[in-house]
């Protein structure tokens, strides 16, 4: 036998030598949740160890992470049914938790970057993305809506915004919308080839977000469609994106692919909610070993072709990273 692969497998070092695919903290956004109130710390039932902070606790939070590496977090925010309206008009209140949240997160730790969510669910009594009449999820409609929320995040001190709504256009519009009031250095990290997914349920939990009728998929993309990805990502990057994202991530791994190997923006993935619930509750009830289990999922999403990874995973790596 003249080749036989296992030589290059035999010692640690060698493995090491030959490793492929790295990751580190500074390849992470790491999601986090904001909610009305002072010193709340609020589990979140299919999440364990992720919780809906108030923003005291939450820029406690932010300082521990900072510590252990991470600079990138993604902000969402938790509102009372008071507080949705049709058209989600409490997303662009500068007086509202979220702006006011992200202004702080940015007075406190001006290093640190801040991701956003724009899209009307959080805010909408409807819980869908974009405005709804008669059952219909309205695109041209929603865009201005969208528009004004990026640019009253943009003012609040956002360094990426994130539209996750998936109406046609919105990249275009909302870049022109920011570009109009001075904010041409604010990023625009596209939710490009966002599926219809069964894994968002924990995520909606957490924020009490799900649709109160029907489903998202005249919006976001059917999962068996892998081409149509193409198509998403050719209209985000003219339309102005700097990323392109794949959500979710783990059931995703050849639209990763593709997207990395016919566009040159940064691609990154999001390893979302539900994706890790399955590990955790696994985990838990030790059917597999959590840690090792982590690292090999969000090596596969690198390895997949993702420079970039949002994961509810990414104190607990920063923690592994620092201390292996
Ligand atoms: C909503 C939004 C969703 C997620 C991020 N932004 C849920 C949805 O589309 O219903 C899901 C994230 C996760 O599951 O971790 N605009």
């Amino acid at each position: 036998m003249l080749k036989r692969p296992r030589r290059n497998r035999k010692s640690a070092p060698i493995r090491a030598m030959v490793e492929e695919t790295s990751l580190t903290p500074a390849q992470l956004i790491f999601p986090l949740f904001v909610t009305e109130g002072e010193s709340q710390k609020i589990s979140i039932p299919s999440m364990p160890n992720i919780y809906r902070w108030s923003l005291d606790t939450l820029l406690e939070e932010i300082a521990d992470c900072q510590e252990l590496g991470i600079q990138n977090f993604a902000i969402f925010p938790h509102l009372e049914e008071n507080l949705k309206d049709k058209y989600a008009s409490e997303s662009s209140n500068p007086e509202g938790l979220y702006l006011r949240t992200l202004e702080t997160i940015k007075s406190q730790f001006p290093k640190v970057c801040v991701m956003t969510d724009v899209a009307m669910d959080p805010y909408s009594s409807d819980g869908h993305d974009g405005i709804v009449e008669n059952g219909k999820i309205l695109n041209d409609e929603t865009l201005p809506v969208l528009a004004k929320m990026a640019v009253a995040q943009a003012q609040a001190g956002a360094d990426i915004i994130g539209p996750s709504d998936m109406m046609d256009g919105r990249i275009g519009y909302i870049r022109k919308a920011l570009d109009k009031e001075g904010f041409t250095d604010v990023s625009i990290m596209a939710y490009t080839a966002k599926y219809a997914s069964a894994f968002y349920g924990p995520f909606r939990d957490a924020l009490d977000s799900a649709p109160k009728a029907g489903d998202k998929k005249t919006y976001q993309m059917n999962p068996a469609n892998q081409r149509e990805a193409l198509i998403e990502a050719q209209a985000d990057t003219e339309e102005g994106a700097d990323f392109l994202m794949v959500k979710p991530a783990l059931a995703y791994l050849d639209i990763i692919q593709i997207l990395n190997q016919n566009f040159d923006l940064p691609i990154s993935a999001y390893n979302v909610s539900g994706e890790y619930a399955m590990l955790k509750a696994a985990a838990q009830n030790g059917w597999l070993d959590g840690e090792k289990a982590m690292l090999e999922s969000l090596l596969s999403i690198r390895r997949a072709g993702a420079q970039i990874i949002l994961t509810y995973f990414a104190k607990e790596f920063a923690q592994y990273f620092q201390n292996p």
